[in-house]
């Protein structure tokens, strides 16, 4: 398991284990151990762990079946298949299918070469020779049974010929005709190089354009991208150029951008992003600058940022596509144009901008208010500070309003792991802006219901307290006679292993007494699972209220910042601090909701 990981992230020893910075989740100091004795690894800040197999399915998003035979290769052992016969039947017609493809695909290359209308056609549009074979782009005849002719001469049934969508039934006599006639033909390869259709271009400007096969057993569109067969293997450059056309692809590969791929003009799929990640880490969606090709790469941002990807947008030229662009202008053009291209937040800005009209004072507000709510997801206060100043320029609304716009949105962003939770609670625990000051009537009805129960469940079960007592401190606890009570249980419990109810009346005061007694009084009867779960409705509840009049305090603070007159600039750094931990405040509340 050492060397296998060691392929992927550097290890160093620790003891007679190694450790990394976990590859599975963001962190600065190595939480990430691999241990050679027990043939495992583990991540004690995400969590994440298992063997080698898991490893390589994870790192490379691989199922089961992928992952083993990749280690099998790495270590040149020859697997053998257990073939059911239903799936030798399903495997052996995928064959034949695929194979009928392959002989097309060389009927129709054959035919280019014959060709010279359609041949010139390519050459004329800037594409070499060695282009053309590399992506064995063809041409299909006039004729309206060709291919089929060909096809059954080399003894393929009419059936399966249909079936991967080469020829069509006529609706008038029964017999079949070809689908592709008359145009340049593009083969989709798969990534492991087989042939799974065809997409056929006209020659001159008549519609359609562009004819696709249509999904068949060997193919569907969603789950495959043009050209990953041959830009997986320039993927050494760690990022890969998302376009959207046949023809982008194969100029960039002309003109030596070896590393596109293409989403085959239906839109960008989640199950498309997930066959990237197993090939580059870092991604740039170069769509037309059109209004739906703005839109696109709108969607495809989102589709990366949910599968965690690295994206970003390089932006054309009015009116141009990828392959017109480094046609007229070059590699090294392309090149400027990656190195300026956006990321989410500056791609949504260039968006926003292009839908409102920033010379009206309605255009600035809405654009202000569509960015705001998108930073405040940003965790770092730099950085939002840095978009700030830049809209702020765009706008020429003032750096404070639009400051009180994102921090009046809140937060959308909900976390999806408590390890992420716990980390933003470790952030600003030893804040000292962090203190809670509570304010009775902001409390959740039952709130104070929920103390009370939660105590009487720890005094009459210590596992209880073994359990909560790092998540839960008595400074949590928001009525005071409450938080007395607690800080006095804590005390015991990290001495004695019970409480008994009556001895705790020497430690109390006749009001903070009558707590005691009514505290006791609750008859919390509840078995194993329930009280699991009662303990965390409370805390939960617990935590949710603390926040809550954490944000108030955090918000006043805010306020009394924005209305000094004279700001120092302890001031200013004092403000971004405290809107970085609001909006950490306003992710944590709906994770407690
Ligand atoms: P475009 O219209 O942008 O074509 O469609 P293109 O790639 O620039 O093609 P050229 O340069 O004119 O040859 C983008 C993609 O949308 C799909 C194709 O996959 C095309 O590459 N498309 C387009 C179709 O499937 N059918 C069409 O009629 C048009
Ligand atoms: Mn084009």
């Amino acid at each position: 398991i050492v060397e296998v990981i060691s392929d992927y992230i550097t290890l160093k020893r620790a003891g007679v284990n190694f450790k990394a910075l976990c590859p599975f989740h963001n962190e600065k100091t190595p939480s990430f151990m691999v241990s050679s004795s027990k043939q495992i690894f583990h991540c004690f800040g995400c969590g994440e762990g298992g063997d080698v197999i898991g490893f390589v399915m994870k790192f490379s998003n691989l199922d089961f079946i992928e992952a083993v035979e990749l280690l099998a290769d790495r270590a040149g052992i020859v697997l053998e298949k257990n073939i059911s016969n239903g799936y030798k039947e399903i495997n052996d017609k995928k064959n034949r299918l695929f194979q009928i493809n392959k002989d097309a695909a060389k009927y129709f290359y054959f035919n280019l070469k014959q060709n010279n209308s359609a041949y010139q056609y390519l050459i004329n549009r800037g594409i070499s020779s060695n282009t053309i074979k590399t992506f064995g782009l063809g041409f299909s005849k006039k004729n309206w049974d060709d291919l089929l002719k060909f096809l059954k001469s080399k003894g393929y049934d009419e059936k399966e010929i249909e079936e991967v969508g080469l020829i069509i039934k006529s609706k008038k006599n029964n017999g079949y005709y070809d689908r592709f006639r008359n145009r340049v033909m593009y083969p989709i390869f798969d990534v492991k190089g087989r042939i799974i259709g065809f997409g056929g271009r006209v020659l001159d400007n008549s519609l359609p354009k562009y004819l696709n096969s249509p999904d068949s057993p060997v193919f569907s569109k969603g789950n495959n991208l043009y050209g990953l067969n041959i830009a997986k293997q320039f993927s050494r450059e760690k990022n890969m150029i998302l376009v959207e056309g046949y023809m982008d692809v194969i100029s960039l590969y002309n003109h030596g951008v070896k590393h596109s791929v293409a989403s085959l003009g239906t839109a960008f799929t989640e199950q498309q992003a997930k066959l990237l990640k197993r090939y580059s880490e870092k991604f740039y969606i170069c769509y037309d600058s059109d209004t739906a090709g703005l839109k696109a790469t709108d969607k495809a941002f989102d589709i990366f940022k949910k599968l965690e990807l690295k994206a970003k947008a390089i932006i054309l030229p009015k009116g141009k596509d990828p392959d017109d662009y480094i046609r007229e202008r070059g590699k090294e053009a392309l090149k400027m144009l990656t190195k300026n291209s956006l990321d989410y937040i500056d791609f949504k800005i260039y968006l926003f901008k292009q839908r409102h009209n920033l010379s009206s004072t309605e255009g600035k507000i809405n654009f202000t208010k569509e960015i705001s709510s998108l930073l405040s997801q940003i965790k770092s206060p730099v950085e939002v500070d840095a978009y700030i100043t830049k809209i702020s320029e765009e706008t020429k609304l003032s750096i404070d309003a639009i400051k009180s716009e994102i921090f009046r949105t809140g937060n959308n962003y909900s976390p999806k792991t408590i390890s992420k939770d716990k980390y933003i609670y470790n952030k600003y625990r030893d804040n000292n802006i962090d203190r809670i000051i509570p304010v009775k009537s902001k409390l959740e009805p039952g709130y104070l219901d929920a103390e009370k129960r939660l105590l009487n469940l720890i005094i009459n079960d210590k596992n209880i307290f073994n359990k909560i007592k790092d998540n839960l401190t008595p400074l949590n606890f928001l009525n005071e006679s409450h938080r007395k009570i607690a800080s006095e249980i804590y005390k015991i419990y990290e001495e004695e292993e019970i409480i008994i109810f009556d001895n705790l009346a020497e430690c109390f005061n006749d009001e903070d007494l009558k707590t005691v007694s009514s505290i006791k009084a609750l008859d919390v009867q509840l078995d194993g699972h329930e009280k699991e779960k009662a303990v965390e409705d409370f805390i939960n509840k617990i935590k949710y209220n603390n926040l809550k009049i954490k944000k108030d305090n955090i918000k006043k603070q805010i306020e009394m910042i924005e209305n000094k007159k004279e700001k120092t600039e302890g001031d200013e750094e004092k403000f971004k601090q405290l809107c970085s931990v609001l909006i950490n405040i306003n992710r944590d509340l709906k994770f407690h909701r």
